[in-house]
């Protein structure tokens, strides 16, 4: 998505946060009755209180985090995310520290916040960031103590990884790295749902996957956690110590430290 494709959406509620966020991100700031002339294919705004990102020809929604209902609910009430878990290793008792060096939209940090680990997550795109940060603002203020909780557990820093990591120091090197690299487009991909078309118009190609991987193997203290599709090829080329194979996702796990127990 180039720049001059996404506009943000003047809304009369929301003055300040919406010509601040203009700014930090260098978009114009378009009134939706002017939005012919701008030949914007894409709005940056407020949708039903959510800052999502819609495709504005399109009747699809927006794409928005929202840790406080819908999936994110249905997976915390439900025990979703156990393989994610188990990925993680540590025990109950000794929930490792994790770094999510690719957050996306934050659906498996909340995951492992909701099982009590501490997460911090990384996030390259300024605009994905936002909604992620907008997701957990909303999260941590919300009426569900339980959700407020779990988004206690989770912070966003929003930069390259590859900064972030090198940066670490002896002391500061957290247990466990996660990463969920882009996949390239499948031959699916028309199928790919509206909302992850979006999604994919503003992340744009990834291409450092390997870089990145090494990094974190020289980084994480215990193990490196990469999720893949459940029947693609490892991470640059890199054989995982083992695998954990669900039905459509797999976990490769590189260990470099086991856990004491
Ligand atoms: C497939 S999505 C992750 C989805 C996420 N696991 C979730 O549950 O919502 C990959 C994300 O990683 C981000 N990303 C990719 N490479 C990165 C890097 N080097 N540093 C920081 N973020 C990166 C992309 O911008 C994208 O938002």
């Amino acid at each position: 998505m180039s720049r001059s494709e996404l506009v943000v959406l003047l809304d009369e509620s929301y003055p300040q946060q919406l010509q601040s966020l203009a700014q930090q991100l260098q978009l114009p700031l378009v009134n939706p009755d002017q939005l012919a002339d701008s030949h914007a294919e894409y709005g940056l705004g407020f949708f039903q209180q959510a800052l999502g990102v819609k495709e504005l020809a399109s009747k699809a929604g927006p794409v928005s985090v929202d840790f406080t209902s819908g999936t994110a609910a249905h997976r915390r009430n439900m025990g979703g995310g156990e393989l994610i878990v188990k990925a993680m290793g540590g025990s109950k008792q000794n929930r490792p520290s994790v770094v999510d060096i690719t957050a996306g939209l934050g659906r498996d940090s909340f995951v492992l916040a909701s099982w009590g680990f501490t997460v911090q997550m990384l996030e390259r795109s300024p605009i994905v960031a936002s909604l992620l940060a907008d997701g957990l603002r909303r999260a941590q203020h919300c009426e569900n103590f339980e959700v407020q909780d779990i988004a206690g557990r989770m912070q966003l820093w929003q930069g390259e990884a590859q900064d972030y990591l090198v940066a670490l120091s002896d002391e500061q090197l957290p247990d466990i790295i996660y990463m969920d690299p882009m996949f390239p487009p499948s031959k699916k991909s028309a199928l790919v749902k509206k909302d992850m078309r979006v999604f994919h118009a503003i992340v744009g190609k990834e291409q450092d996957g390997s870089e990145l991987l090494a990094t974190a193997r020289a980084k994480a203290r215990h193990r490196v956690v990469v999720k893949r599709p459940k029947k693609s090829a490892y991470l640059a080329d890199q054989q995982p110590s083992f695998s954990l194979a669900g039905k459509a996702v797999r976990f490769d796990i590189y260990s470099l430290r086991a856990f004491v127990k």
